[in-house]
């Protein structure tokens, strides 16, 4: 098991190693970081191969994004190498019966959160995004309660430790910033770019400020902190990865970004052309197979829902698409701070798997 593990987190390291020359490569070529990421070709291209498995479009979202802009929003830093090694890792027993399709959804739908599509904007904070979404529907799920958690605190105070806010940081550091710092909820600290990117004229925007003071008046910041008990990596086996989100809710993934992914409209993505973009961070809610036989990872992204399928988008699954299934990464939220009702307490809520 842990062989497979460290293959697949060298892989997963190579294959950053290689976009990180990509880029290089890509900056001296400063025509190809101004053209348009949006090309007809790759459209037609997509279309008239049978073989591909998903359609593709002009997408609306990226319709005026260069191929820069949209590297922008590609924002996973690799884990530094020596905090990989010290992080546990759950791998959940094989022989647990799982269904041939799941989706967080309607499995608790009483939990809003789980089916939001959020937009990061024109800020690299996916790393952000994909912790703190998945963080906010295991509350729901642990405790019974609606809550948005703030991608705005883990972006603006992590600092240092989480990387380079909006350009780019590491969702592992998102994970343990929520152990030993807590995250405040939306309501306090709303994420600073609500517009988006579709306006004529948009940049760059810096880094929002740490602020440590709740928006409205009557919401203390202290007061507002949820905070998890632990960050942990899940094994890459697929069937460890379905467990846990079957278990205990969404997990954050993060893979590689190509060319052909900017065009997605529907169907389950595989890689088919176009070169290296960069790492980007979402939340993985579900999985099944499709009319074609092709199974797939069901996830939400955060790029608003003009995006693919309705903001959602499946890719392959049980092949390590784009190193989707090498980094997979959660943490059990604490009933610290909550004010709960007796009944729930910590040691109910340890991992129900071998660390
Ligand atoms: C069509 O898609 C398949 C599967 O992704 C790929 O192997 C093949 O190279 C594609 N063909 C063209 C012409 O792009
Ligand atoms: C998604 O896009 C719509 C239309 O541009 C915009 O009104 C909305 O605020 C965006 N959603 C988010 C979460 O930013
Ligand atoms: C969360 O809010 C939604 C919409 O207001 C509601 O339908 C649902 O029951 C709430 N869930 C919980 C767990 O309170």
């Amino acid at each position: 098991m842990a062989g497979i593990y460290i293959t697949a987190l060298l892989l997963f390291g190579a294959m950053l190693t290689f976009q990180l020359e990509v880029r290089a490569e890509a900056s001296n070529s400063q025509l190809k970081h101004d053209s348009k990421i949006l090309q007809d070709s790759i459209v037609a291209r997509i279309n008239s191969n049978s073989t591909a498995g998903w359609t593709a479009e002009m997408s609306p979202r990226f319709s005026d994004y260069t191929v820069g802009q949209f590297k922008h929003l590609l924002g996973v830093k690799p884990t530094p190498k020596g905090v990989l090694e010290s992080t546990p890792v759950v791998t959940h027993p094989r022989d647990l019966k799982l269904p041939d399709q799941f989706d967080a959804r309607t499995a608790w739908p009483q939990c809003g959160t789980i089916g939001r599509i959020l937009d990061q904007g024109h800020c690299g904070s996916c790393w952000a995004f994909g912790a703190v979404e998945s963080l906010s529907d295991r509350f729901c799920i642990q405790f019974g309660m609606n809550v948005s958690l703030s991608v705005n605190d883990v972006l603006a105070c992590c600092g240092f430790s989480c990387g380079d806010g909006c350009y780019g940081g590491s969702p592992f550091a998102a994970w343990e910033y929520f152990t030993y710092s807590g995250v405040v909820t939306e309501e306090c600290d709303p994420y600073f770019d609500t517009t988006g990117c579709s306006h004529p004229g948009c940049g760059e925007y810096p880094t929002p400020k740490c602020s440590k003071k709740c928006v409205k008046e009557n919401l203390l910041w202290s007061k507002s902190k949820h905070f998890s008990i632990n960050a942990y990596r899940i094994s890459s086996d697929p069937q460890s990865i379905m467990a846990e989100v079957y278990k205990n809710g969404p997990v954050e993934v993060s893979f590689i970004v190509h060319e052909d992914f900017a065009h997605y409209r529907s169907g389950v993505y595989k890689h088919t052309i176009g070169g290296t973009i960069g790492g980007h961070s979402v939340k993985l809610i579900g999985w099944g197979t499709s009319d074609d036989g092709e199974d797939y990872w069901l996830i939400a992204n955060e790029w608003n829902r003009s995006w693919g399928e309705d903001g959602y988008f499946r890719i392959r699954r049980g092949t390590n698409e784009c190193g989707i299934e090498a980094e997979v990464l959660a943490g059990t939220p604490s009933s610290r701070n909550l004010n709960l009702v007796p009944e729930y307490n910590e040691a109910d809520v340890s991992l129900d798997a071998s660390i």
